[in-house]
């Protein structure tokens, strides 16, 4: 987990005391420090590239906000997009097509569509997808995702590269997949897959590496087929409690890269870390609005819920919280931070050991960059927070906030019901 440091009990991020952020743009909001962003890019970009030239495709579903893509392209970083929708949000930010690969499940004909007239690559999932592409257009850049049958992550919602799993082409099948690509017309340059996110050990990478290995070494004997690039996928977790271990990237990349150079002719790899670049790098704030004490528990009341960060509720997410207002105070008693959504399982966090709160304190939410505001809903008509970049100092709004119109926006009431 990282750590922040503190002025006169104050929390600060990237410069500026956290109740000064609150002040300036309201609760609840998603703090962002620049310096944090560029560093993790940097870092991951560093350690692979120490070895062989890598690809870091940033997976955007991890935050998509304009302004951070921004960041990120001025980083340099490649792109991982999943929807058109994500891939002409990178192109306005300033990504060329070429940056981006597209990796879609259940990909229809009009998605396709819009993807041949951006003109990015596309990372194929099925036979179906291969098939239907080939009646729209075979001049376009091709790499095949397969199902490895080596899975990781965080939780059972997120493995994805086990046996039996809806993403992919089954390792079986996938030399018949580019075969019959070849025969369509395509000339397929790289294989991709993706075990799953947030996993904390490096021996499913290494697994999942030595099979990709496999794969590029039939392809080359059965097909004549040799590869341009191998993109192993994202997962990189990161340590979201108090002293767990980070996962040590630079030998991550050590091992991995020394694999592909012994034993393939591979002269490029992709990864495509989301949440290793942006998890830790931004901050929620949500300001404690009511104290409750009862005999089985208390509770901090807070303005966001899991309509502003879903992770707690959803998979069980463990965040760090800390009163951000009482950074250094003495931690009293257990709390269970709670939003304001009607239901039982509307919590950011649970049991935790806290300072002594009272109404008006902010709370800080931790790791919150990833999966943190692109999952967040209008659930009980609660338009979404704003969002804040922060770099030395200053702090800059790179969100407004949603209001009562945009929630009601794109509604229509039939005429007759207005009688
Ligand atoms: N590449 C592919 C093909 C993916 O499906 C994903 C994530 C990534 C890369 C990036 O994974 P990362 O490096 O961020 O772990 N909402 C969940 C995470 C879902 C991830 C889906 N795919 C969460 O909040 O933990």
């Amino acid at each position: 987990m990282r750590d922040f440091q503190s002025e006169n009990g104050e929390m600060i991020i990237g410069g500026m005391a956290a109740s000064e952020i609150a002040d300036r743009f309201g609760t609840p909001v998603y703090v962002t420090d620049e310096q944090r962003l560029r560093d993790n890019y940097r870092r991951i970009h560093g350690a692979f590239n120490a070895h062989m030239p890598t690809d870091i495709h940033y997976a955007c579903k991890a935050n998509s906000n304009i302004a951070l893509l921004r960041i990120l392209e001025q980083e340099g970083a490649c792109i991982d997009a999943v929807s058109l929708g994500e891939v002409l949000t990178c192109i306005k930010a300033g990504f060329s097509p070429d940056r981006i690969l597209y990796t879609g499940v259940n990909v229809s004909d009009e998605e396709l569509e819009g993807l041949v007239d951006a003109g990015v690559p596309i990372n194929i999932d099925s036979f179906s997808e291969l098939r239907r592409l080939a009646a729209i257009s075979v001049d376009v850049p091709l790499s095949f995702r397969v199902t490895p049958g080596v899975g990781s992550g965080h939780h059972q919602k997120v493995i994805t590269g086990a046996k039996g799993s809806k993403f992919g082409i089954p390792i079986e099948e996938i030399v018949d997949a580019f075969r019959e690509a070849m025969d369509l017309g395509f000339r397929p340059r790289g294989l991709h897959a993706h075990i799953g996110s947030g996993g904390q050990s490096v021996e499913p990478f290494i697994d999942l590496v030595g099979i990709l290995l496999q794969v590029v070494e039939d392809l080359e004997d059965e097909l004549g087929l040799e590869l341009e690039f191998l993109d192993m996928g994202g997962g990189i977790g990161i340590p979201y409690r108090p002293n767990e271990p980070e996962m040590d990237v630079e030998e991550l990349a050590a091992q991995l890269t020394a694999m592909v150079l012994g034993d393939s002719k591979i002269k490029r790899l992709a990864v495509e870390p989301g949440r290793y670049v942006v998890c830790d790098s931004t901050v929620l704030l949500t300001r404690c609005v009511d104290v409750k004490r009862t005999e089985q528990k208390s509770f901090i009341g807070v303005d966001a819920g899991f309509n502003t960060l879903l992770r707690p509720s959803f998979y069980d997410a463990y965040h760090h919280v800390a009163i951000a207002n009482k950074f250094n105070k003495a931690c009293e008693a257990r709390y269970d931070v709670v939003g304001p959504i009607c239901e039982s399982g509307d919590f950011l966090a649970r049991d935790r050991v806290l300072p002594e709160p009272e109404e008006g304190d902010l709370v800080a939410v931790y790791d919150t960059g990833a999966y943190g505001f692109v999952m967040s809903s209008q659930y009980n008509s609660r338009p979404r927070c704003r969002e804040v970049l922060v770099n030395e100092g200053e702090a800059e709004l790179i969100r407004e906030k949603e209001d009562l119109e945009d929630i009601w926006r794109h509604q229509v009431v039939p005429e007759r019901l207005m009688r």
